[in-house]
């Protein structure tokens, strides 16, 4: 597990401390591993990553495809599948309850329940022979609700409501929805056992823009209405900037920086963060994230030290060697990079 260092910029002040005091942390991750077992070797999709995420705060995380966003989504929710396991870590919500050591018969209570996720091509997951009405019903049902189909019927209208769909949506099949609107139905189906956190994966990507801004607004509302947290994967930055307080960037299966989002986005400290950033022509437009130049992360045959060294234009000659651990630059902004630690190495031999 990283520990925290404070940065070069001094020790962890009273204002940071009072900033992590204000903020009630709702579910706490430490250490998470999830590896993959392949034919060449274990890859670590996700790498001893530290999290916490406040009560009622809108987190994005962003970065390349394969960087083991969705990964960790599935961790959260114990659905990862062989040849994937999670090979360490802890993620404790604020009861006490540890999302990584319930039983399978307490997943199935949890799911929904506490935690529920809108999937990656959510569309494609409502079941096409089945009215919307009725898919949502029987999810609620098989949660342990109980009720008369008339109270299932109201219920069902209310939620179609609060995600701005007409009640004579529950009547209709799925392919007589346009796509922002089963998008919209999977989030119905999300919510219906008012969650307290959400994970939403890339929720909106396979829409237009128009549509995509318009979901990402109910979704805010939502959060508001249930006060709920949501965890929002995507690779748009406008949209991330729009919806987002907080942001973190992942980098082959690492967490390498979390900040607020105008910090992150106008003042990035990692060099990772430095050159995607910079790779966006203009992301309060529709930047996205494109990766940047130079040979992609091989998870099987990763570097030693930095994992990012091979492509950083500031890596050191340490870089190669220290694996960084999480440094705290100012009020909730950390990073994992050798710039920002001081090099104990030397400064012993010194
Ligand atoms: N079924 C699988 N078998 C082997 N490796 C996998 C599998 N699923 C994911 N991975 C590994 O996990 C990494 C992260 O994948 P993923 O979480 O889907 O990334 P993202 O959502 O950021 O695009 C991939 O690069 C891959 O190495
Ligand atoms: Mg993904």
């Amino acid at each position: 597990m990283s520990g925290v260092n404070t940065g070069s910029r001094g020790a962890i002040s009273a204002e940071d401390l009072s900033m992590s005091e204000t903020r009630e942390v709702m579910l706490d991750i430490q250490g998470l591993e999830v590896h993959f077992e392949t034919r060449r070797g274990i890859a670590r999709a996700v790498n001893d990553v530290d999290l916490q995420l406040y009560k009622g705060e809108r987190f994005g995380l962003v970065g390349e495809s394969g960087s083991g966003k969705t990964t960790m989504i599935l961790a959260l929710l114990r659905m990862i599948k062989t040849p994937g396991f999670i090979a360490g870590g802890r993620a404790v919500f604020d009861d006490g309850t540890d999302l990584l050591r319930l039983s399978p018969e307490e997943v199935r209570e949890n799911r929904l329940r506490r935690v529920a996720m809108v999937p990656q091509g959510a569309m494609n997951s409502l079941n096409p022979v089945m009215r919307i009405g009725q898919q949502i019903t029987l999810t609620m049902r098989e949660h342990g609700e109980e009720g008369t189909k008339v109270e299932f019927q109201d219920r069902v209208a209310q939620l179609l409501d609060q995600v701005g769909l007409k009640p004579e949506v529950a009547q209709l099949y799925p392919h007589e929805l346009s796509g922002g609107m089963k998008q919209r139905a999977c989030i119905a189906q999300a919510i219906s056992l008012s969650p307290r956190l959400i994970l939403a994966d890339e929720p909106t990507s396979a829409l237009d823009v128009v549509v995509q801004r318009q979901i990402m607004q109910t979704l805010r509302q939502l959060q508001l209405q249930l006060d709920a947290t949501v965890l929002l994967v995507g690779h748009d930055m406008g949209l991330m900037a729009q919806f987002a307080e907080r942001v973190g960037i992942m980098y082959g299966g690492k967490l390498v920086e979390v900040g607020a989002v105008a910090d992150v986005f106008r003042n990035p400290q990692h060099p990772y963060t430095q050159l995607l950033i910079s790779s966006i022509p203009s992301f309060e437009r529709r930047g996205t994230f494109k990766g940047i130049p130079g040979v992609g992360l091989s998870l099987l045959d990763s570097p030693t030290g930095c994992l990012f060294h091979p492509r950083c234009p500031q890596a050191m000659e340490r870089c190669s060697r220290d694996e960084p651990g999480l440094t705290q630059l100012g009020p909730g902004q950390h990073v994992s990079c050798l710039l920002y630690e001081k090099d104990e190495s030397h400064a012993t031999s010194a």
